[in-house]
């Protein structure tokens, strides 16, 4: 596979106007490949999408341009992060291309998770042999009118420990909405099955600043091979008016 220099490099600068790389430490240290994306929604057509050597799934075909743009910034920065990675035999892996709307087929040898919140995407992948499953997870900070309509929904067990001040609290629903969401992709294929925001309960940590930096994730229910009361903590950002959450799971 090429190195990300050379595919920005041999790309059209047509598509160089559709996405550009962010530089930015792994949300989850060196063992974790990372790569995060600006894109515009706005500047993407098919070709973009051939030319970056990433064709649509069929299932994709007639859905919006938001939707296509989405996928081809999260599979770009798939492939950017799993160049790091190379198969038993030497050889760079391929970026899987599907399924579309469910979680991807990573190929043997390892574990990944994709993001995208029109305007950013990320990917985390690691070696199989190192983690069980990554779950990373991106959204743009919610208004305070929009977070009061959803935070009894997202947070249900967390609703008495939101702060007051409208924007404070919409940033911790927001973080608290991106935490649960990265635990839903990390778990889904070890539970294999569905399940929703009263499913665990969440607590963030910030620095003496403010900043958001980690959270704590507690299961409150059974979802086996894990059992009510299962703790994992990840790791929180925010910036440029994005929350970024990410776990991997040892
Ligand atoms: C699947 C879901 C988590 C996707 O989140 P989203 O905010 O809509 O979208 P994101 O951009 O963050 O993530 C989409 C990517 O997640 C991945 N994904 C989709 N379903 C997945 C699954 N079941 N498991 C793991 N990853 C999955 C895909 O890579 C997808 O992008 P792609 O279709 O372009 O490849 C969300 O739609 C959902 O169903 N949430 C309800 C379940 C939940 O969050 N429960 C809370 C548990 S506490």
């Amino acid at each position: 596979m090429r190195s990300l220099e050379s595919q920005l490099t041999a790309a059209p600068p047509v598509t160089r106007a559709f996405l550009e790389e962010l530089p930015g430490k792994s949300l989850l240290g060196p063992s974790v490949s990372s790569a995060l994306v600006r894109y515009d929604v706005g500047a993407f057509s098919e070709a973009m999408a051939s030319a970056l050597d990433l064709p649509l799934p069929s299932v994709l075909r007639q859905t919006a341009v938001s939707r296509k743009s989405d996928y081809t910034a999260g599979r770009y920065c798939a492939r950017v992060a799993m160049s790091r990675f190379s198969d038993e035999a030497g050889r760079p892996y391929a970026v899987p291309p599907g399924p579309a709307e469910a979680a991807p087929h990573w190929p043997r040898g390892l574990v990944g998770s994709i993001s995208h919140a029109r305007g950013r995407a990320v990917s985390l992948i690691a070696s199989a042999s190192q983690f069980r499953s990554i779950g990373v997870d991106i959204d743009r900070v919610m208004e305070p009118e929009q977070a009061r309509k959803i935070e009894a929904e997202i947070c249900p067990t967390e609703l008495h420990a939101l702060p007051r001040v409208p924007a404070i609290r919409a940033l911790h629903v927001t973080a608290i909405f991106s935490a649960k969401e990265s635990l839903f992709k990390c778990l889904y294929p070890l539970v294999n099955q569905m399940f929703w925001f009263d499913a665990a309960s969440v607590v963030i940590s910030r620095d003496l600043s403010g900043n958001l930096l980690g959270f704590r994730a507690t299961l409150t229910c059974d979802l086996p091979p894990f059992s009510k009361g299962w703790t994992v903590r990840g790791r929180l950002r925010c910036e440029e008016g994005y929350v970024l959450s990410a776990i991997a799971l040892p």
